[in-house]
């Protein structure tokens, strides 16, 4: 489908929010992202205001109490990307987007996911887990943490020198590469 809507949601640094921005300017596919955070402190807020790109900051409570879909709607979203999203996603917004809202994990599921999985502890845990090996998921998002159905992963090793950063640094180049390519595909068979 052409002139999709995108809501990007993003807690932090939102590296990955502006990547997929700059992938689909100009693109056919993509009529607008907003960007969506819950935290005033998110350096994503920045990189929005760089990039002209409209950015709503909303309160947790807003995930409940039917604010985020009246955000949602007035915009026309019909596609979801979580980037760097740590808030547990409720049932009702899972099963509105359903197949329509995906995430993306920097290490290969269902290994490293679930509640307080998330930025560097990851990396962390990978590394004193002994992997040769790890990577990135992107997956469709349910109402658990790192639970929905997997769409797609990309490999990357592990050395033996790797610190936490290092590693994190090689997913993130992972996640640029990958995650707006994936992105473009499923909304083409929207
Ligand atoms: C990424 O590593 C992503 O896998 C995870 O959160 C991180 C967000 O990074 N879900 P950024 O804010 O996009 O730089």
């Amino acid at each position: 489908m052409t002139n999709n809507n995108i809501a990007i949601f993003a807690s932090g640094s939102g590296s990955n929010a502006e990547n997929i921005i700059r992938y689909f300017k100009g693109s056919k596919l993509v009529s607008k992202v907003l960007i969506l955070t819950e935290n005033p402190k998110a350096y994503v807020l920045e990189r929005a205001k760089r990039l002209s790109v409209e950015v709503i900051q909303f309160d947790l409570a807003d995930l409940h109490n039917g604010v985020i879909f009246e955000i949602l709607n007035k915009h026309s979203i019909n596609f979801i990307v979580l980037a760097g999203f740590l808030r547990l996603i409720p049932k009702e917004l899972a099963e509105a987007y359903n197949e329509r809202i995906v995430n993306i994990h920097p290490a290969l599921l269902p290994k490293f996911g679930g509640k307080g999985m998330y930025g560097i502890k990851v990396h962390k845990a990978v590394l004193l887990g002994g992997e040769t090996e790890s990577g990135i998921t992107i997956h469709y998002v349910n109402p658990n943490y790192d639970e929905g159905s997997i769409i797609f992963q990309a490999q990357c090793p592990v050395l033996q020198c790797d610190k936490p950063e290092t590693l994190a640094e090689r997913i993130h180049e992972l996640e640029h590469e990958h995650y707006p390519k994936v992105i473009e595909e499923l909304l083409k068979k929207l």
